[in-house]
């Protein structure tokens, strides 16, 4: 979490450009912000807590010419979010910004506080920037070759993950780069050159980049780019070419993002039904009959999609699928060798526990599987094999088109395991086929619904309780309608399978309290209509989602029908829906739509 920027120029622009790609860079983190920038021989730093159109506030009336400097866009994690704690950081001859936790910063900060350095604030980064002066002090020579060598050197002594970008007093022309488990790329312009978290920072002014990988230096002024292995030697690095453009990060007439994302899935659905359905190999060489297991890991919605892979696999895959969220999987013990294929599910492609969840994998034997959504992204460049989901940006922190987009992944995995086994029968494959061609057209008919959501979101949004009940499948997809309405309306809500609500939750159902059923499986309709019926007898108020045309009068209040298709498909519709109640909910409550508090879209720590 947490987004760094740095940007060399030769047109006094560098506080523009770095606005510009932090505003990019915001779901990352939005707690503080700040930037430095090398002013008439001497750094200046300037913060601010909370988003960046504070920072730009701050700044509209202070001389900021400037060829070169860094910036940062904060999501606390040692030290509250104030304007102290925010970054850059400036010790001695070193200005700093970070991304990652520096794990052993309080031996460091223990060993220079002997030193004499004072600190000023909680942060693990502000004594990373000590460590490096600290470094630099040591070295006799202070020229290019001791710039580099005391950041190589402290990196040897930090513990952690960070990508930093870095400004030396000695050289206010140049910023210093490296990275170890956070992102960090060079971006290439012309006369202009940066250093990003990620591609979108630099998009308004360049599509070219760099990779960095762990164990580079990097040194950018505008003039070019230099990358240096830890022994000093040159390495020489493809540039790759971006295929988004800037315009794929502007709101493009949408509220918010959120909903602009929700209106893309029909396209990226399709798109994805189009590009590897007709590919039966989903454009990767595996034999999928070799596995005896699969382990699906992933954080947040994509244990969340993954647990729908599961339904899939299990019910028509054959094979038995195990769900771990990721930060589990990589402290636990599990059975893991050859025969087992590790699916790592990850839009961002850069979440700490998933990629240290993929490394385990991998060192036990396991074939590795990333559905990623990010290009280039750390956890698809690891993996053994990886799927590109290709749903574009993605800006809103709550996930929408990534989630799903996932989800029509695991469909298409599901079915090409069921072809090598030959258990797809042609009529099956048919049904499904149609489905897919028709996919777009399904999902903008439950979009254009907007009328039944706003009725729903009504009918809810001042409730502080709400319970989502189903079973199988619908239960997975429960679990995603719950996470997305609390994390962009505050409204505590919980999940259950339908059959389980009544060992203990059911006590909390009150009149009126909004419990959403969801039913889209025939042979457990009934069951789960008998649970629904269960809370509606102690006062509940009953939403009833549901693929079945049967008749809901005595059970729910309101009645959401959505396309009958078949599981592979389903999935998709149901979700869509309940993004756009979350979102019609989070909009009654003036909530902060794209930037829940607290939260952030790229989680890089653990
Ligand atoms: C964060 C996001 C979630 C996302 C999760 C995993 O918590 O807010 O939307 O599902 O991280 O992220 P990933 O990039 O690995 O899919």
């Amino acid at each position: 979490m947490c987004g760094i920027i740095g940007f060399s120029g030769s047109e006094n622009n560098a506080k523009d450009a770095i606005l510009t790609g932090l505003k990019n860079l915001e779901y990352r983190g939005y707690d503080s912000a700040g930037i430095a920038i090398s002013k008439d021989g001497y750094m200046k730093l300037f913060k601010s807590k909370g988003k960046i159109s504070k920072l730009e506030e701050s700044l509209e009336n202070i001389d900021t010419k400037s060829n070169t400097g860094i910036g940062h866009t904060r999501w606390a994690t040692h030290g509250i979010p104030n304007e102290t704690n925010a970054h850059p950081h400036k010790v001695g001859n070193v200005t700093l910004v970070h991304n990652g936790i520096i794990e052993n910063y309080q031996t460091l900060k223990e060993f220079l506080v002997k030193q004499g350095v004072k600190f000023n604030t909680q942060t693990d980064s502000e004594v990373a920037c000590a460590y490096i002066n600290y470094m630099y002090e040591k070295e006799e020579n202070k020229d290019e070759k001791a710039r580099f060598n005391s950041i190589i050197n402290a990196c040897k002594e930090f513990r952690g993950s960070y990508a930093f970008g870095i400004i030396f007093d000695d050289e206010q022309d140049t910023i210093y780069a490296t990275r170890k488990d956070s992102p960090l790329i060079i971006g290439v312009g012309e006369n202009n050159n940066f250093i990003a978290s990620d591609v979108s920072a630099i998009l308004d002014f360049t599509n070219k980049y760099i990779l960095l990988e762990e164990g580079e230096f990097a040194k950018i002024t505008n003039k070019g780019y230099e990358i240096y292995d830890t022994e000093l030697n040159p390495v020489s690095k493809k540039i790759e070419v971006a295929t988004w453009n800037a315009n794929k990060y502007k709101k493009n007439g949408y509220d918010h993002f959120m909903l602009k994302e929700i209106h893309e899935q029909p396209k990226v659905i399709s798109d994805i039904f189009k590009r590897y359905f007709e590919d039966n190999s989903l454009g990767i060489n595996v034999d999928f009959t070799k596995f005896e297991k699969i382990h699906i890991v992933a954080c947040g919605s994509a244990m969340h999609a993954g647990l729908v892979g599961k339904y899939l696999f299990e019910n028509y895959g054959d094979i038995d699928v195990t769900v771990e969220l990721a930060s589990e999987y990589r402290y636990k013990n599990m059975r893991i060798n050859d025969k087992t294929l590790t699916i790592l599910i990850s839009q961002s492609g850069e979440t700490a526990d998933t990629l240290a969840a993929l490394r385990i994998a991998k060192e036990k034997g396991a074939t590795t599987l990333s559905i990623v959504n990010a290009v280039g992204s750390t956890i698809a460049r690891e993996s053994d094999i990886n799927i590109y989901t290709y749903a574009g940006p993605e800006i809103a922190v709550a996930t929408t088109k990534g989630y799903t987009s996932q989800v029509a992944i695991l469909a298409l995995l599901c079915l090409n395991t069921m072809k090598q086994k030959n258990i797809l029968d042609k009529e099956f494959q048919n049904k499904i086929y149609n489905d897919f061609n028709n996919i777009e057209e399904m999902l903008n008919n439950v979009i254009s619904k907007e009328e039944e959501y706003k009725n729903i979101a009504n009918k809810i949004y001042t409730h502080n309780d709400i319970f989502f009940i189903g079973r199988g499948i619908d239960y997975a997809l429960c679990m995603e309608g719950s996470l997305k309405l609390k994390e962009i309306s505050y409204i505590h809500s919980e999940a259950y399978a339908a059959g389980e609500l009544k060992h203990g939750t059911i006590s909390l159902i009150e009149d009126g309290t909004p419990v959403i059923s969801i039913a889209t499986t025939d042979y457990i309709m009934e069951k789960t209509i008998s649970n629904i019926k269960e809370t509606k007898a102690r006062g509940a108020y009953s939403i009833f989602i549901t693929t079945s045309k049967e008749n809901s009068d005595d059970f729910s209040d309101i009645t959401l029908t959505l396309p009958k298709t078949t599981a592979f498909t389903e999935p998709l519709f149901v979700v869509t829906s309940l993004q756009l109640i979350a979102y019609e909910t989070a909009k009654l409550r003036g909530c902060d739509i794209d930037k829940p508090k607290n939260l952030a879209k790229s989680v890089t720590v653990e």
